[in-house]
């Protein structure tokens, strides 16, 4: 059972999407979530924490916010760290206290509109295809090695809004499947390729 830290600022769809996963989906049985983080207190991804039963804390951004994340991630056992909707960058120690084991979901075809707004600034630019993508976080933003992604059509009648909302249906699809191939151990890394080995 490998266990889970999930990183939030806000909504936490993406987080309900891995707890429903952990619970009665594709990751039951491999993968807990030991311990959601959140650097805003109130917040709906909170909530459902609390309603999954899974112990969260709030952690706000500061001086040593990283070592002192890492202490409470491995206080809790925490071996795979994902970022869901994290609004804050992470450091060299971090990653280093977690290698090959921090991901990120971005709502685009990364290496196109990394950073904020993505989404929006897809559609905006008029991008026939945009989606999803889980990766690898490094200390760049966004430029870590590539694990999954699902393409999205954009459509006549799409707006920035309705785009988003189906860019997030597959972030909540390929989120567990990228956490399901590491708890597994068949990801092989080397330099920016990401493969899958068979079952
Ligand atoms: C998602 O669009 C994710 O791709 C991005 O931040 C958003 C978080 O949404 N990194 P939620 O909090 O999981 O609902």
């Amino acid at each position: 059972m490998t266990n889970l830290g999930v990183l939030v600022s806000g909504n936490g769809s993406n987080l309900q999407a891995i707890l429903d996963a952990t619970q009665s989906g594709i990751l039951q049985g491999m993968a807990r979530v030991a311990l959601v983080i959140s650097n805003r207190p109130g917040i709906l991804a909170l909530e459902r924490a609390q309603k999954a039963g899974v112990k969260s804390e709030v952690v706000l951004d500061g001086e040593n916010t990283d070592d002192f994340l890492i202490a409470r991630l491995k206080a809790s056992g925490v071996e795979l760290v994902c970022l869901a909707g994290y609004m804050r960058l992470l450091g060299p120690a971090f990653l280093a206290a977690f290698p090959e084991h921090v991901l990120n979901m971005h709502p685009a075809l990364l290496p196109a509109f990394p950073g904020l707004h993505a989404q929006r600034r897809a559609w905006e630019y008029g991008v026939k295809f945009s989606g999803a993508t889980v990766h690898f976080v490094d200390i760049g933003v966004d430029t870590g090695p590539i694990i999954l992604q699902a393409v999205v059509p954009v459509q006549d009648r799409d707006t920035a809004e309705t785009l988003q909302n189906r860019i997030l249906e597959q972030e909540h699809r390929i989120y567990p499947e990228a956490i399901r191939l590491v708890c597994q151990g068949r990801l092989v890394v080397s330099g920016r390729q990401v493969s899958v080995r068979a079952d």
